[in-house]
This record gives C-alpha cells, sequence and structure tokens, in this order.
C-alpha cells in the first residue's frame, strides 16, 4: 500500500463525496479517484440516521475506488452544522528561562493557559488554532521561539462540537468500515483548497453554502480569526420553489438548476419555463423571473447573515481581498453580483486550486471541501502519519486525543 496516499471525505447535507489523491515525489496532490452520491440520513449538516449515512459513504468510496484503483482505509473526515462553535481565548505566562528567551515549552504553556477554559463535557474540541503571540508589548508575532521577553501572550481560537454528533459521524464512517484518520471543521478544509496565501494575508472571508448549512471563516494577517455556521443552504431555496411555485420538491432542485438567478433583473421579462404540477396535474407556464423572484430574496438573507456578523467584527474595510464563495449554491448564476451589492466588498467564486492529476473532475465549488480535506491531509502527513493504513489500535479515544493535542493543528 502506497503510504503517500490520502484520502478526504465531505459527508454533507445533499451529497457524500470522497476524494483519493497521491502525493507525489515533488509533493503535488495528484487526483486520483472521485465519488460523489447523494447524501442520506443527515439534517442540516448533521448525522440524523447512522445506517442511512453509512450506506451513502460505502456507495460514495466504492465509486472513488474503482476510479483510483486503490482500496481506501482511513479517511480525514470533515464537520459541520450549527453545533460547532468558535471562541476567541487568550493565556499569558512568564517566561521561563533566565535569559529571557522564550522557547518552544513557553509556546506550549502559554497555549495551554489559553485554552485552560471549561470544556463542558458534552462537547468535543475539534481544534485549537492560535492566532498570534504577544512578547511583552509588541503584538502579531506568529512564532515567538527565540525571541526575547519577559511576559508572552497567545491569543487562540478554540473550535468545538456537540459530543453526540462528532460519535454520531465517527460511527457512520466505522459503519462503513472505514477508520477516521481526523476531523476537520469544513469550512476550514475548503478554505485549504481555495484561498490562496495572499488573500489570508491581506483579509479576507470565505462563505460556503451548502444544501443544509451556510459555513464561514475569517482570515486576517495570515491567520483564521473567527468562524461561523447557519444552518440554512440551498435546500431551504428548493423548499420556497416547491411551495413558491406548487411543484414537487425533485422538480424545484431541477428548475432551480436549470433556470435559477440571484437578480431578477438580469432575467428577460417575457421568458418563460414550464413547471410540474403537484400530484401529477398538468404542468403549468410560469414567467422565469417569478422563478428568480423566490431565490433572489433568500440568498440575500443568508448573505446578510454572514455580512451582519462581519459588520459586528466593526472592521470590514480590511478585508481587502473581499468574499470567496464556494459551495453548490456558489453555482446560481449572477450569485457574486448579488454578494457584491450585499457586503460592498470585491466577491469571486472559489473552486479548488493548486492540484494536479484528475482535475477537472473536481473542477466546481461542490468539491472545495472535499479537495481540501486532502490538502489538509497532505500538510499533517509527516505529524499523523499516512491516512490510508489501517491501524486496529486506533478507536474514537485516539481521535478525540489528537484532536485536542494543538501541535498537530494549524500551528
Ligand atoms: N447549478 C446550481 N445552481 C444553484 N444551486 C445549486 C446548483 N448546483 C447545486 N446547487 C445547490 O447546492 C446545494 C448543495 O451544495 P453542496 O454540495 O455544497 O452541499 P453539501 O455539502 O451537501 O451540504 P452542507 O455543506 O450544507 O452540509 C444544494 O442545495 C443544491 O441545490
Ligand atoms: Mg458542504
Amino acid at each position: 500500500m502506497d503510504s503517500r496516499i490520502v484520502v478526504g471525505m465531505d459527508i454533507g447535507t445533499t451529497k457524500v463525496c470522497t476524494v483519493i489523491a497521491k502525493i507525489n515525489e515533488i509533493n503535488e496532490l495528484e487526483i486520483m479517484g472521485v465519488g460523489i452520491v447523494p447524501s442520506k440520513g443527515l439534517r442540516k449538516g448533521v448525522v440524523i440516521n447512522i445506517d442511512s449515512t453509512a450506506t451513502s459513504i460505502a456507495a460514495s468510496v466504492e465509486k472513488a475506488e474503482i476510479q483510483a484503483g486503490i482500496e481506501v482505509k482511513g479517511v480525514y473526515l470533515g464537520i459541520s452544522g450549527g453545533h460547532v462553535e468558535g471562541i476567541n481565548s487568550k493565556g499569558v505566562i512568564a517566561v521561563s528561562d533566565k535569559n529571557h528567551e522564550i522557547n518552544e515549552t513557553d509556546v506550549r504553556r502559554v497555549i495551554d493557559a489559553a485554552t485552560a477554559i471549561v470544556i463542558p463535557v458534552d462537547r468535543e474540541v475539534i481544534h485549537i488554532i492560535p492566532q498570534e503571540f504577544i512578547v511583552d508589548d509588541q503584538d502579531g508575532i506568529k512564532d515567538p521561539v527565540g525571541m526575547s521577553g519577559i511576559r508572552l501572550e497567545a491569543l487562540v481560537n478554540v473550535i468545538t462540537a456537540a459530543a453526540t454528533s462528532v460519535n454520531n459521524i465517527l460511527k457512520s464512517v466505522n459503519k462503513a468500515g472505514f477508520e477516521s484518520s481526523d476531523i476537520v471543521l469544513e469550512p476550514l478544509a475548503a478554505a485549504q483548497a481555495i484561498l490562496t496565501e495572499e488573500e489570508k494575508e491581506l483579509g479576507v472571508v470565505l462563505v460556503d453554502i451548502g444544501g443544509g448549512t451556510t459555513d464561514y471563516v475569517i482570515f486576517e494577517g495570515g491567520s483564521l480569526r473567527k468562524t461561523g455556521i447557519f444552518s440554512i443552504g440551498g435546500n431551504h431555496i428548493t423548499n420556497d420553489i416547491a411551495f413558491g411555485l406548487k411543484t414537487p420538491p425533485i422538480a424545484a432542485e431541477e428548475i432551480k438548476r436549470k433556470y435559477g438567478s440571484a437578480i431578477v433583473d438580469y432575467i428577460p421579462e417575457e421568458e418563460t419555463i414550464e413547471v410540474p404540477g403537484l400530484g401529477g396535474r398538468t404542468p403549468v407556464l410560469e414567467k422565469r423571473r417569478a422563478l428568480a423572484q423566490i431565490i433572489e430574496p433568500r440568498i440575500e438573507e443568508i448573505l446578510s447573515l454572514v455580512n451582519r456578523e462581519l459588520e459586528k467584527n466593526g472592521k470590514k474595510d480590511f478585508f481587502a481581498a473581499g468574499v470567496v464563495l464556494t459551495g453548490g449554491v456558489a453555482l446560481t448564476p449572477h450569485i457574486a453580483d448579488l454578494a457584491g451589492e450585499v457586503f460592498n466588498l470585491p466577491v469571486r467564486i472559489g473552486r479548488p486550486l493548486g492540484i494536479k492529476g484528475l482535475k477537472d473532475m473536481v473542477d466546481s465549488p461542490i468539491y472545495s471541501t472535499a479537495v481540501g480535506l486532502t490538502l489538509y491531509a497532505q500538510d499533517n502527513l509527516p505529524k499523523l502519519g499516512p491516512t490510508n493504513t489501517r491501524d486496529d489500535e486506533k478507536n474514537f479515544k485516539s481521535i478525540i486525543d489528537r484532536m485536542r493535542d494543538w501541535f498537530n493543528e494549524f500551528f
């Protein structure tokens, strides 16, 4: 078994997507197989039925395995849902060395101090992400090791999730016959695939609008600053269309994808579309604008939720690289224009970057998370070991222990 194989698995509200990739001799990530199937068993990003989720997982892996010609054992998983929370926390220590030179032990101690917050027993820590260090009065330091100072301060972002939701995802994956190498916050994985280092440095907001959730992450000065998740997404748009145009949800989904627009005014007034009736009633002709009139306010509402969070921060002008939209809803025509109006910032649509191999297969905002998980795996490989090995010693406990170990994280 090639130890340089990494597998990312995005268990979304609407689809399960498995991406098998190989890290080649010059450390590039080559996509080798992709398996995407509709997901059954999730609501708003959260597993509500383990058996159905396991069935979708198995089907998705099988597709990817056939294409790659590789047997999957361990996977990197994404996690999302309204239960995920990120909090900023601060720790302060006195530098131990008598010459006041900061060493790795000090860094570990100050991170420990910053994370010595009370985590309720019903929550699991997913990531501990150091944001910046302050040495005496100098702030904005990324790596304080070797610097001189008396007082060392750390600002960290601690991301936690409901323990039951974490366990239900792990159980679904195990039930399908696979090991979980690690769990990663989905929008952070997506960020790995679609944001450039320059954007993260300048200040950027990534918004992933999926079927059941809208996730955002904010980067500034190269570090993650804030994350948030709303339990609303493209499925709500489909439901609105089904209700508004009196058509079955399956037809509503199809019409949305074929004729949708995020801006009403871009649709010629006279254009019509055929809308299937409920319960076998004859189809009716509707104005295509009527469809856009349902979509536009819903997307505007979703984007406004995120915009409100940015305004709470009170420094929207700092996001020089603007907003990057991804997830399936980012495929809605003209959504970048609408988002530009809502955020009053430059907007682009993000799809996976910086990969080789079968990259055309994942050239869509729908694949950002799954590809991002393989890139995350690649980054963490030297520390965690290859993902695609079966290790019977591994169990839930060890994954959760590892999630608590900040040193394996983004530092
Ligand atoms: N061409 C399109 N136009 C508009 N919407 C689309 C298009 N293609 C897909 N979508 C919508 O994107 C959503 C699915 O996106 P995605 O695959 O990112 O979600 P997911 O990862 O399964 O869900 P989540 O991340 O919320 O758990 C669905 O609501 C779907 O209707
Ligand atoms: Mg998703």
